[in-house]
């Protein structure tokens, strides 16, 4: 492709995107911290589904100061139902590292982007050229999908991606031209019934011209994802306080910083074949404890990018808020602040419709 043809690849989908492109709470003169925030939420998301988070993130973290001040709780809470949670470990880390090593001030290129925690080659580009116009390429899956095409390309490999993207990204105007890209991908060369009635780049759409636009990319080819059922034991609380309202708290614990959905809260959770789990010491004393149930809860479904988890819940009601290891007891009212993987909120949830609501005793000496 000669410096011609791109010139004229650039200028067809920067004028598609002028006339097209959507208004998003990322876009204009939002700051290099607001690009950070949204790139990091758009990883592995749709742009509608993030745009109520990122609202919400800015109204409570609005600047870097803000982030790096915050708990971990308050930052994952935020974060709650977007799944890939180390997405907001990393995000709250790096807000650190930005005060601490950089004086409060988004690095600036993308050597440097890339040294933050959680920000790869792909958010690396797309920050820095979207916040500080620096003419590097941003491939993300959409962008992948493009080149694809418009190459006739069925099994791009990332050199081949990168190559290509970085000699088409516009000098003048790069954040516009990658995000033009992305949203091209998004929206008009779609996975299936692209719109090419509708592209800029038609025209010279190598894929179009053979007949093979919905066979590029070829699909990858994917290991089957291993089904994992957990035994969830949900133990309540119930009781009245003293204007005799309902008071029930509910036993969490905190799962381990590192790995799948680490920092959040769940109630106690074990992988049906787990041989290393705790032996059992929580059920046995909580069928000694137990007034209600156990009572087995609906079974819930919800997959992960490397398993589906079914989900088997049991509950049981004490009396006491016994204390138990490790575990700690929350009241309803303190709940809406928990970050809770979004399963285990379900599961709260059904158990506490469930639960019985506790009746007063009737005292006195009759
Ligand atoms: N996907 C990731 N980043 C994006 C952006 N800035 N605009 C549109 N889609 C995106």
């Amino acid at each position: 492709m000669d410096e011609g043809e791109i010139q004229l690849l650039r200028t067809s989908l920067l004028a598609h995107y002028d006339a097209h492109g959507r208004t998003l709470p990322w876009r204009g003169d939002v700051g290099a911290y607001a690009v950070w925030v949204s790139e990091i939420m758009l990883q592995q998301t749709r742009v509608d589904t993030v745009v109520p988070y990122f609202e919400r993130w800015m109204e409570s973290f609005s600047t870097i100061e803000a982030l790096a001040a915050a708990t971990q709780d308050e930052v994952l809470r935020h974060w709650e139902g977007l799944g890939y949670y180390s997405r907001a470990r990393n995000l709250h880390r790096g807000a650190m590292i930005v005060r601490d090593r950089f004086d409060g001030a988004v690095p600036s290129t993308s050597a440097e982007l890339r040294t933050l925690p959680g920000v790869g080659d792909y958010t690396s580009g797309a920050i820095a050229s979207i916040a500080f116009g620096e003419p590097v390429p941003a491939v993300d899956g959409n962008v992948r999908r493009v080149l694809a095409r418009v190459f006739d390309e069925p099994t791009p490999s990332p050199g081949f991606l990168r190559q290509r993207a970085a000699a088409l990204v516009d000098p003048e105007r790069p954040g516009d031209f990658n995000q033009a890209l992305m949203e091209l991908g998004a929206t008009v060369c779609t996975p299936r019934q692209p719109q090419c009635g509708s592209c800029p780049w038609a025209e010279a759409c190598q894929a179009r011209a053979q007949g093979s636009v919905e066979l590029r990319p070829l699909p990858k080819r994917r290991r089957p994802v291993p089904q994992i059922t957990f035994l969830v034991s949900v133990v309540v609380h119930g009781s009245l306080d003293l204007e005799g309202c309902e008071e029930k708290a509910v036993l969490l614990r905190r799962r381990p910083e590192e790995g799948l959905l680490g920092g959040l809260w769940e109630c106690a959770t074990t992988a049906l074949d787990d041989d290393t789990a705790e032996p059992g010491t929580l059920s046995r004393m909580l069928a000694r404890e137990s007034e209600v149930g156990p009572r087995a809860l609906p079974t819930v479904l919800q997959s992960y990018s490397h398993f589906r988890g079914e989900y088997r819940p049991t509950l049981f009601v004490v009396e006491e808020p016994i204390p138990v290891e490790g575990m700690r007891w929350f009241t309803l009212q303190e709940l809406p602040e928990v970050a809770l993987p979004v399963v285990q909120r379900r599961i709260v949830e059904a158990a506490l419709e469930s639960s019985p609501t506790p009746q007063p005793h009737l005292k006195g000496d009759l």
